[in-house]
């Protein structure tokens, strides 16, 4: 059987593509391509809520809050070592990501103003990354699906930390309460936004899709955030700034307001309040460690030398 109906057949039948098995190079390209953006976010995702380590109000809060940073650090790796696996250099891909060739998550480039910050990146951030990241597990491609199990383990400790912060600082004082609703307020829109482009100018879903890459698009996604969202607003007590924001029992969904593609395209294409900052962090980091890596790469050398 040719090369291209195999690979064809693996995907219809649901199957993992592996590194080794032929591919055609739209397929590489497009997971080199999504892989190493969904990299790249992971580690600029350090940063808005590495800012708060040393400011938590207790031993536990920061104990958690370095468990998660650390986490996505992890997640990176993860995801790096998916893109190796494909052919990707990962120093190319950090030096893409510095000079603006790579894209990470709009997200990223909102500041952390508040501690109550910390509670909803956990709840709202980390949980549109699950709803985006759960059907990942079922990806096509065999290494990005096991990457994404052990992410979306790791994730589901990181939203419910979040959640369980602000629920302790909603039943604390009036000023406490009114933080944590300024924060949601902030970061609801960037949060839908997160999943992406309406489907109709998604340059890359029917194709994603088509390869099994993708399992939902971004707007079934998004409306599965939505409606995962509410109920725990509630819970919570805070209010989702969203006048539009009605349950629609015909669709058996919420209906929302439309969101600010201007902002959405504006922070892709790096004029966010802080994509000058991350960028520059991670340049500085990078460059800060290269003698790290000088180091690992001549020990390694003596090491194959002497064996
Ligand atoms: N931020 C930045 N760029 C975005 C974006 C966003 N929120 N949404 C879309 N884009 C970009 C796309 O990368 C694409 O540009 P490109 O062709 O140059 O890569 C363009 O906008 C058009 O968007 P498409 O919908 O056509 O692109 P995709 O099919 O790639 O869909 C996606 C975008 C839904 C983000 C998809 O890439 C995806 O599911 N990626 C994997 C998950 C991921 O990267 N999540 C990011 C957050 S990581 C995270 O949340 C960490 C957690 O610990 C908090």
């Amino acid at each position: 059987m040719d090369l291209e109906r195999e690979f064809e057949q693996t995907v219809a039948a649901d199957h993992r593509v592996e590194p080794r098995d032929w591919m055609p190079d739209g397929y590489r390209a497009t997971l080199v391509r999504q892989i190493a953006q969904h990299a790249h976010s992971e580690i600029i995702g350090m940063q808005p809520e590495g800012n708060w380590i040393s400011r938590a109000p207790s031993l536990r809060r920061k104990a958690i809050l370095l468990a998660k940073v650390q986490d996505e650090a992890g997640h990176g790796l993860y995801l790096y070592a998916a893109a190796e696996t494909l052919g990707a250099d990962r120093e190319e891909l950090t030096e893409k990501l510095i000079a603006g060739r790579q894209k990470y998550s709009s997200i990223f480039n909102y500041p952390t103003l508040t501690y109550a910050d910390v509670g909803v990146i956990g709840w709202l951030v980390d949980g549109a990354a699950i709803c985006n990241q759960v059907p990942l597990c079922r990806t096509s491609y065999g290494p990005y699906a096991r990457a994404m199990i052990r992410v979306c383990k790791e994730e589901s400790f990181h939203q419910r930390q979040g959640y369980e912060l602000l629920m302790t600082m909603m039943s604390g004082t009036e000023q406490q309460r009114a933080l944590v609703q300024e924060s949601v307020d902030r970061w609801w829109w960037p949060s839908l936004m997160m999943f992406g482009p309406p489907d109709a100018e998604s340059s890359n879903t029917e194709q994603s899709m088509l390869w099994r890459i993708k399992r939902h698009t971004n707007d079934e996604l998004r409306q599965r955030f939505v409606d995962m969202s509410v109920p725990q607003a509630a819970k919570l007590g805070v209010t989702l700034p969203d006048p539009h924001l009605v349950w629609n029992a015909e669709r058996g969904h919420h209906d929302f307001g439309e969101i600010d593609w201007t902002e959405f395209w504006q922070v892709v294409k790096g004029a966010g309040p802080c994509n000058a900052q991350r960028v520059e962090h991670r340049r500085k980091a990078h460059e800060d460690g290269a003698w790290v890596r000088e180091a690992a790469t001549a020990y390694a050398r003596k090491k194959e030398q002497a064996a």
